[in-house]
């Protein structure tokens, strides 16, 4: 193994699933996040304070997490790549959606789910953002997610970044089922 004392990018854990965050009628993928607690159920997105999402989150209670197949990966690559500062992207790229319920976000009409969480802490850590939610309500497609918690990898097809603008998803044909029994 090669050493480094100063990794720079250690984007080695890649591939990732995109999340598109929703603030009020923006949107931006994130492809960092992660789940925190179960109960109460908490989800963390790290963005950056240079993200017009960044000031949003502040002004508003809470965001919303859309997940989607790859057939739509083109809406993170386009809406990655330039600012809700500039342009009204759900607009510009016909985008279709519908408000949340409990929060000031979309819901893209193309997720197979769909968290909407309220903000409960923003902690800085180095160059980004850790801001957590907590989960108010969760929308998921019957057809997608087995026993309502883990998506079907023979119906959905998670976008999921590989960096430097690449995107890639699952193929059911080379799951492996091991117990560990
Ligand atoms: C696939 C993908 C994943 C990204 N993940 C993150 C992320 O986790 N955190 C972040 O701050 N920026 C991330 N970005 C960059 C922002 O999405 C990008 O800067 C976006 O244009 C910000 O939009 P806004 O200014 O409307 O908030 C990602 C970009 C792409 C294309």
């Amino acid at each position: 193994m090669e050493r480094k004392t100063e990794p720079g990018k250690f984007y080695y854990f890649y591939p990732q699933a995109v999340a598109l965050i929703g603030v009020r009628s923006n949107i931006m993928p994130a492809a960092w996040h992660t789940p925190l607690s179960a109960d109460p159920p908490l989800y963390g997105i790290v963005i950056s304070p240079k993200r017009y999402t960044y000031e949003l989150l502040l002004k508003e209670t809470g965001f919303t997490a859309n997940f989607l197949d790859l057939e739509h990966a083109a809406i993170a690559a386009k809406t990655g790549s330039c600012s809700g500062k500039d342009i009204r992207k759900l607009d510009e790229f016909g985008i279709p959606h519908s408000p949340a319920e409990t929060v000031n976000g979309p819901i893209l009409d193309d997720a197979y789910a769909v968290y909407e969480c309220e903000r409960v802490d923003v902690r800085e850590y180095g160059d980004h953002m850790l801001v957590v939610g907590r989960i108010t309500l969760l929308h998921y497609r019957k057809d997608h997610a087995e026993a309502g918690q883990i998506v079907d990898e023979h119906v959905s097809k998670p976008t999921l970044y590989f960096g430097k603008d690449r995107y890639l998803t699952i193929d059911p044909k080379t799951l492996q089922i091991l117990t560990g029994k």
